[in-house]
């Protein structure tokens, strides 16, 4: 990057689906834990200071309004991603070398970010993740919703009662990664303003993911 010129990172659509999709997964997630709540098939409950909804009936509704949000929007984010080249430019490649060798670096606090239009292989394989999570949750979930309709798709993951393992156990890896992303923006906390804004102005050395 050349020092003190402004440098355009992250494009306009990507940064309004970003919050959006940021947006809809805390509604889906807190709403979800309501809803696990009223099953509990795992033996154990989440605090309803942490849930949203109220109660079951209200929580479904949080859960259905919120899940058409994702959709919708993450099927914007997935189209332009694949459609412009922007997944195939900041996304790809991943070598598995590069990527132990970044998780490796930023344990140690010496992971590099001053370019923040290029992602490091540790974020590029984490998006990634968090992309097919997202995926894997919408598709779960549409066997719980629908077990008789999405039957075949039910059949991959052990039915419906297949499926509600699958969806906990994929929110709780989303979950995982978003406390992770999070930790990682607050190391290089001038990321923030760049999803925000889309600009960057001049390298500052900056260590972390
Ligand atoms: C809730 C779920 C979230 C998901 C699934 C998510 C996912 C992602 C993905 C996939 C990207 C790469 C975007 C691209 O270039 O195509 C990204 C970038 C980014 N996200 Fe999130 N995000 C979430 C929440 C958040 C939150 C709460 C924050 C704020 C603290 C945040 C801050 C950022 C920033 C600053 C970047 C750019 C990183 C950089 O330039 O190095 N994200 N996120």
């Amino acid at each position: 990057m050349n020092p003190g010129k402004e440098q355009r990172v992250h494009p306009l659509i990507v940064r309004i689906t970003h919050w959006i999709n940021a947006l809809a997964i805390l509604v889906m997630v807190l709403s979800g834990w309501r809803i696990y709540n009223a099953d509990a098939f795992l033996g154990f409950r989440i605090p309803s200071e942490w849930t949203l909804g109220g109660w079951l009936a209200g929580a479904l509704q949080w859960h259905f309004a919120a899940m058409w949000l994702l959709a919708l929007n993450g099927l914007a984010y997935l189209s332009y991603g694949i459609l412009s080249g922007h997944f195939r430019r900041k996304l790809f490649p991943v070598p598995p070398s590069a990527v132990i060798r970044d998780i490796g670096a930023a344990l140690r606090g010496k992971l590099a970010h001053d370019d923040l239009g290029i992602y490091n292989a540790a974020q590029r394989a984490a998006y990634l993740g968090a992309i097919a999570l997202a995926v894997v949750l919408i598709l779960s979930g549409l066997v719980i919703w629908k077990p008789v309709q999405f039957h075949a798709l039910g059949q991959l993951m052990g039915d419906y009662e297949g499926a509600k393992y699958v969806h906990f156990f994929a929110m709780s890896a989303l979950v995982l990664f978003v406390i992770v992303h999070v930790a990682m923006v607050a190391l290089v906390p001038r990321t923030f303003p760049s999803m925000i804004t889309g600009r960057v102005r001049g390298p500052t050395p900056a260590k972390g993911a």
